[in-house]
């Protein structure tokens, strides 16, 4: 049986929802919802699906298996929280944007409340979804990095947005720290340097290291002043045995064996030629799950996983807010109520 998914929020993120979800072979799109009405009518006519301004009687009257949030608000997280308990709270599986919310403390009431009533809370993390990052974990599994040593990540596009001093890391930098943490584990501590880009006032330009639980070292750079860039993400890993470097976009992956090992150059891992298709493979895995029945803890890219990634951007926003200082992780985490 198919997955009735609902989705709220229908600016264009939201709309690429519907359009995945009319496509996916085991969901079936019965509910758009939005506030304003242009954008909800709209949306009913392109994906032909019931429309609804209100989503309690969105979530009353279809009673969707999956609730998918694409709302955005403050510095792209703040209108989530509401809508997600809602749904949970209708007996719906929640697939979020990210980043879950700009609110540590909201983003953890609503994991604390999917494990509550036994739901499954995915986040559109969807830059670890990539053919290319899947092929360098099977290699990390296999042994061929040996010890991970490094993580290094840039993450930079260009958004001109001035809506909030951290704007650019709470809205853009759970992405960077997800795919970090999936090769390397949990962070231990960090330390960063924030920049202003020319002519702006929010801190636009990032560098933050980090040191991993498991004894890995790693560097995010971030920006939003790289409009124009060939390449918005890499990702170079580095161990006792080998290097693996991911590239355009997430696309492509080389892999150079240390020694006398061949170096190997893939483009396009798993015919994935742009970095747009992610997000089909994201939530396309999130309905799969759901359809098979996965518990909440199984599910990839959860809700836990966007949390522990937020902790961390906000474990280096107040290192740069105390000049650069080492700050633990967990004395962020140690502030937050997880319910
Ligand atoms: N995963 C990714 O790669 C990726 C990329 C870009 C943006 N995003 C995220 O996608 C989200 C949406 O981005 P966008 O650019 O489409 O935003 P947007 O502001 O254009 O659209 C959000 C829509 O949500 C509606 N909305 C807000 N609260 C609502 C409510 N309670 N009920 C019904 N409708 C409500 C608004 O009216 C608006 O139309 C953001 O969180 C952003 O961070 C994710």
């Amino acid at each position: 049986m198919a997955v009735r998914v609902a989705v709220v929020g229908l600016g264009g993120i939201g709309r690429n929802h519907c359009r995945i979800y009319k496509e996916h072979p085991q969901a079936e799109l019965v509910g758009v919802c939005d506030l304003l009405e242009d954008r909800l009518a709209a949306a009913a006519q392109t994906f032909e699906a019931p429309a609804f301004r209100d989503l309690e009687r969105m979530l009353a009257e279809q009673r969707p298996d999956v609730v998918s949030v694409a709302t955005a608000g403050e510095e792209n997280g703040g209108d989530h929280c509401a809508p997600t308990l809602l749904a949970l709270r209708a007996g719906a599986h929640v697939l979020c944007e990210k980043p879950l919310s700009n609110r540590l403390a909201d983003a953890a009431v609503m994991v604390a409340e999917a494990a509550r009533l036994s739901r499954c809370l995915g986040v559109d993390l969807n830059h670890r979804f990539s053919p290319a990052t899947a092929q360098a974990k099977r290699h990390q599994e296999a042994g061929d990095l040996g010890q991970l040593l490094f993580v290094r990540t840039y993450l930079w596009i260009g958004n001109r947005k001035e809506s909030a001093p951290y704007f650019h890391l709470r809205a853009l930098h759970s992405h960077s720290v997800d795919v970090m943490r999936h090769f390397a584990g949990p962070v231990q501590e960090v330390q960063a340097m924030f920049a202003k880009g020319p002519g702006r006032q929010i801190w636009s330009n990032a560098v933050i290291n980090l040191r991993f639980c498991d004894g890995a070292l790693g560097q995010l750079l971030g920006s939003y002043d790289m409009g124009g860039t060939h390449d918005i993400e890499q990702t170079m890993l580095a161990g006792t045995r080998g290097e693996i470097l991911l590239s355009n976009a997430t696309c492509d992956l080389t892999f150079r064996p240390h020694g006398r090992g061949e170096r190997t150059h893939t483009p396009q891992v798993g015919g994935q030629a742009s970095f747009g298709e992610t997000m089909g493979r994201r939530l396309g895995r999130f309905i799969e799950q759901v359809a098979a029945g996965a518990r909440p803890e199984e599910i990839e890219g959860s809700g836990e996983e966007g949390f522990q990634a937020h902790a961390v951007v906000e474990a280096a926003i107040r290192s740069h807010e105390s000049g650069g200082a080492l700050v633990r992780v967990a004395d962020v985490l140690a502030a937050v109520d997880r319910g």
